[in-house]
């Protein structure tokens, strides 16, 4: 049985990589901060009560990190994947930004997979695969919407993409391959009703790029369809 680990599952993307993934026949641990709203999960543990755990954990709260640590010391959880998905999008037109819309985007966006990486290292399997659910509007080299109001965001995925290349670096994290995904532009919540791909392509692209991975590409950032995204 193969055990995985997403935050941000309470909709989008993470929703929907639960949800394939309880498919395949394999456990999911579904974070989300507020299980007794995401009612969509609650149908899903109807349907999957055996392989399907919705955990409570705002990414961005230390006590629920330290409480999902006890609870899998006691279970002696092993993961073969942690996905960091969840994420925020706070638009903020040049003029208008705030220091707040800034510090809320980094803590949730940067620091939270940080530290939610760091307290769960010890729950990897040897061989796990630690998934950055990022953006390629964080690719230095793609130059994409420069101009948008999307640069709290966009400064965040940049920084979750070197905080995915240090990651790879750790001796912890030897044998283990840590990757940053770019999902594509998804029909979600954030990515809007005029986004190209539905949230079942980019799930499916999402979990065929994790099987697919080898050790040489820890470290790299990369799309939907397994191929390199330049930094
Ligand atoms: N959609 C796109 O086109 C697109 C493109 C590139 C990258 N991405 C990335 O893909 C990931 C998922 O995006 P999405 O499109 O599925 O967005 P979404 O529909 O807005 O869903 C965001 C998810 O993140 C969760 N979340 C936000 N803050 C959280 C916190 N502090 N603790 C725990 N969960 C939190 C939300 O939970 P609540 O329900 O509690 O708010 C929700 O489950 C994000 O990292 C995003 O940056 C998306």
């Amino acid at each position: 049985m193969r055990f995985h680990l997403i935050t941000g599952a309470s909709r989008g993307i993470g929703l929907e990589l639960t949800k394939q993934y309880l498919e395949l026949g394999d456990s999911v641990y579904a974070c989300c901060r507020s299980p007794e709203t995401a009612r969509e999960l609650g149908r899903l543990e109807t349907q999957f009560s055996e392989r399907l755990t919705i955990v409570e954990l705002d990414v961005t709260r230390a006590d629920h990190i330290q409480r999902l640590v006890d609870q899998f010391k006691k279970e002696n959880v092993q993961l073969d994947t942690l996905i960091l998905n969840a994420g925020v999008a706070l638009p903020e037109a040049f003029g208008k930004w705030s220091e707040e819309a800034f510090l809320a985007t980094l803590k949730t966006n940067l620091i939270a997979p940080a530290l939610v990486a760091q307290a769960l290292v010890g729950f990897l399997k040897p061989e796990a695969k630690v998934v950055n659910i990022s953006s390629r509007i964080g690719s230095f080299d793609a130059k994409i919407n420069l101009a948008s109001d999307q640069d709290a965001y966009a400064i965040s995925k940049s920084a979750l993409n070197m905080l995915t290349m240090r990651l790879a670096a750790k001796e912890e994290m030897q044998g283990k391959v840590i990757v940053a995904i770019s999902p594509g532009w998804v029909r979600t919540d954030m990515g809007g009703p005029q986004a190209t791909l539905s949230v079942e392509e980019s799930a499916r692209g999402i979990i065929k790029t994790i099987e697919s991975l080898s050790s040489s590409l820890s470290g790299s950032f990369l799309s939907i369809d397994g191929a390199i995204i330049p930094w």
